[in-house]
């Protein structure tokens, strides 16, 4: 993983397209995939693949008029985590491009330091910095709880994170990003403390499941929230998209599902302890944000052990073959 200052003429969107362009054409037969991100005058990118072949390309990317001053923040050999060719991100914020200098420095001194992150938190760290106090007092301020909630229907895990800011009386961030073929997806999320810990709930629409990136990103989650939907064909849709979202994950998050009857719980709740996938039943109306996450938030608490509860591995890999 790199990060470097971009150096582009024309729209942001047009140069990512030109990009993906080349990277979709020389990337995939070599067994690289990437991601990349624009963000305050920034490239950040992930890479991964071979390592004669990923040297290759970097090769030629490094010597890119579109940008300079490229920084390489990471370098490990691992399993692949992104899970298809190409995603990306355009994120448009207030901040100028010394803000986002400042936190690739500070990164980059901490890694020749000898500290260790995974690519999602370096990713992280440079996107979606954590920021709250009570983090920064933590002795490891990436040791914060992530949840993520999607809805079977609807928006409504959009207005729950808004209905958090609201109550925290915290900012609201928002966040686009988008795979290879598939459309923008968006994404919320706001951080506060609750219960002397610090959280960060992010919504995300449905679709957003198939993008690499968010595969990538799915194992750095304790708890994954479903707002279920009276409509049974939605929540079967949606358990299928989790169930190929955690089919290349080894500790997948634990399934929270969001419903008010009982009955309504029965089909996501089999699907997911067929695969071995720790399901907790949350009985309250998921249209309904303030009473939802009155059900919710008492199961998160013993999110240290969730984040490693189980394996679901093979059986789930052969069952829907790993997408
Ligand atoms: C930030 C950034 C990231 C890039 N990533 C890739 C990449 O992953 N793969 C790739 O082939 N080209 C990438 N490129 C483009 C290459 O530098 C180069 O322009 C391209 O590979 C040339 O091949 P083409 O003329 O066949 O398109 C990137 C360029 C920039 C500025």
């Amino acid at each position: 993983m790199y990060a470097s200052q971009a150096r582009i003429t024309q729209s942001v969107y047009s140069e990512m397209e030109k990009i993906r362009h080349s990277a979709l054409k020389h990337n995939e037969p070599a067994g690289i995939a990437t991601a990349l991100l624009y963000q305050s005058g920034w490239f950040v990118q992930w890479k991964e693949g071979p390592g004669p072949e990923l040297l290759k390309i970097m090769d030629r990317v490094a010597g890119d008029s579109r940008h300079h001053d490229l920084r390489v923040v990471h370098r490990s050999r691992g399993p692949r985590m992104l899970a298809g060719p190409w995603s990306m991100a355009v994120v448009q914020c207030n901040e100028t491009p010394a803000d986002m200098e400042d936190r690739v420095r500070i990164l980059k001194e901490q890694v020749d330091d000898g500290r260790e992150f995974s690519p999602a938190a370096i990713w992280r760290r440079l996107s979606t910095p954590m920021e709250h106090p009570g983090a920064m007092r933590q002795e490891d301020p990436d040791a914060f709880q992530r949840v993520l909630v999607c809805s079977a229907a609807g928006t409504s895990s959009f207005d729950l994170v808004n209905w958090l800011g609201e109550h925290h009386e915290t900012e609201v961030v928002h966040r686009r990003f988008a795979g290879a073929h598939a459309l923008d997806v968006g994404t919320n999320y706001v951080d506060f403390e609750q219960g002397g810990r610090v959280l960060r709930v992010i919504a995300m629409a449905r679709h957003g499941l198939s993008v690499p990136l968010t595969r990538a990103f799915m194992s750095d989650y304790s708890h994954f929230v479903l707002l279920l939907s009276v409509d049974g064909d939605r929540n079967l849709e949606l358990m299928e998209r989790v169930l190929r979202a955690y089919s290349t994950l080894s500790h997948p998050p634990v399934i929270v599902g969001v419903a008010s009857m009982p009955e309504m719980h029965t089909l996501p709740n089999t699907l997911a302890r067929r695969f071995r996938i720790p399901y907790q039943l949350a009985i309250a109306d998921s249209r309904e944000w303030e009473s939802s996450w009155h059900a919710i938030e008492p199961l998160l608490a013993c999110w240290q052990q969730a984040a490693n509860s189980s394996n679901v591995g093979d059986s789930l890999r052969s069952a829907l073959g790993a997408q």
